[in-house]
């Protein structure tokens, strides 16, 4: 299912939080996407040269992915683990990333996640492009990701209200009592309240995915990006918690790119990709 979503869709944070560089008032600056690089616009400049802006008008594409390649390792010991890799997520879409152990899916999504530095290839993550993206790019990327992992990643030592609010620190001008009141709203909006004020410790394993979910989604992330998030749970929180960030993420329009093995949670999905061995082998609708 491919939902074409209102104009600001992926361009404008709410709250007007994009962080710098990445353009206001729906713009993307003159420079973003491979301009002023050898003067040639790319192929799939999805209607630059229009005045240098990009068309608000027009989706534009969370994630576009081509010819990605990428090895572990150095010299003899160099492993190609990614090879020759072409995904895109539409505006709006939930996809699926399956594949047996080994094959590179979370290799290839630390580096959607401007985690980790491109090799070879495109990759194009909320319009900007990764590949030669210096270290202080990536880190401003990330910030208008969301991430959510397997193992919640939650800090041990902060209320589940405290864990939520430092995903909103980087919004330095948001007074603490704000970043607070957001993260209890999201908690609430996840199915925890009364909560709010419990260390990780005493949540169950679905309370704490609920949390890291809060997490990921209170700053208004473009896109969430999920490694195995039900993994360490039971059939029934795994479902609900599938289920949950699915639809916190389809009420804002926020793209998510999980990967999972679990064939239990295949129903949340727009689309499922699998990869096997370093590549994309189908893709199928769900
Ligand atoms: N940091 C690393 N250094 C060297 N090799 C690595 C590193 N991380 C992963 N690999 C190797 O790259 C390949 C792909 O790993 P990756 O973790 O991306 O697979 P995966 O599909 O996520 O597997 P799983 O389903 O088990 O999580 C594997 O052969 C793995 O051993
Ligand atoms: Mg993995």
């Amino acid at each position: 299912m491919r939902r074409v979503l209102p104009r600001t869709h992926g361009f404008q944070r709410p709250f007007g939080l994009w962080p710098e560089g990445f353009g206001e008032g729906g713009a993307l600056p003159e420079d973003s996407e491979g301009f002023g690089e050898g003067g040639a616009l790319p192929e799939d400049s999805e209607g630059f040269g229009e005045g240098g802006a990009l068309p608000v008008g027009l989706v534009m594409d969370p994630i576009k992915i081509s010819k990605l390649t990428f090895a572990y390792g150095e010299g003899e010991l160099r492993r190609p683990v990614l090879r020759d890799v072409a995904l895109q997520v539409h505006a709006g879409e939930v996809v699926l990333l399956t594949g047996p152990s080994g094959s590179g899916k979370t290799t290839l999504l630390t580096l959607i996640g401007a985690l980790r530095a491109m090799q070879e290839g495109s990759c194009r993550v909320l319009g900007r492009e990764l590949m030669g993206a210096s270290e202080h790019e990536r880190v401003r990327l990330r910030r208008s990701i969301g991430f959510i992992f397997q193992n919640h990643n939650l800090l041990g030592f902060l209320t589940a209200r405290q864990n939520v609010a430092m995903a909103l620190e980087v919004e330095a001008a948001l007074p603490e009592r704000d970043r607070l009141a957001r993260a209890g709203a999201m908690l609430a909006a996840v199915g925890l309240d009364g909560h709010e004020d419990k260390l990780p410790a005493k949540l169950s394993g679905g309370q704490r995915q609920r949390v890291a979910i809060a997490r990921a989604l209170v700053g208004e992330p473009g896109l969430v990006l999920a490694d195995e998030p039900t993994a360490a749970l039971d059939k029934v929180s795994g479902g609900e918690v599938a289920h949950l960030l699915r639809d916190m993420a389809k009420s804002r329009g926020t793209p998510i790119l999980m990967v999972t093995h679990d064939p239990r949670i295949l129903d949340i999905a727009d689309r499922v990709v699998a990869m096997e061995d370093g590549r994309i082998v189908e893709a199928a609708a769900a």
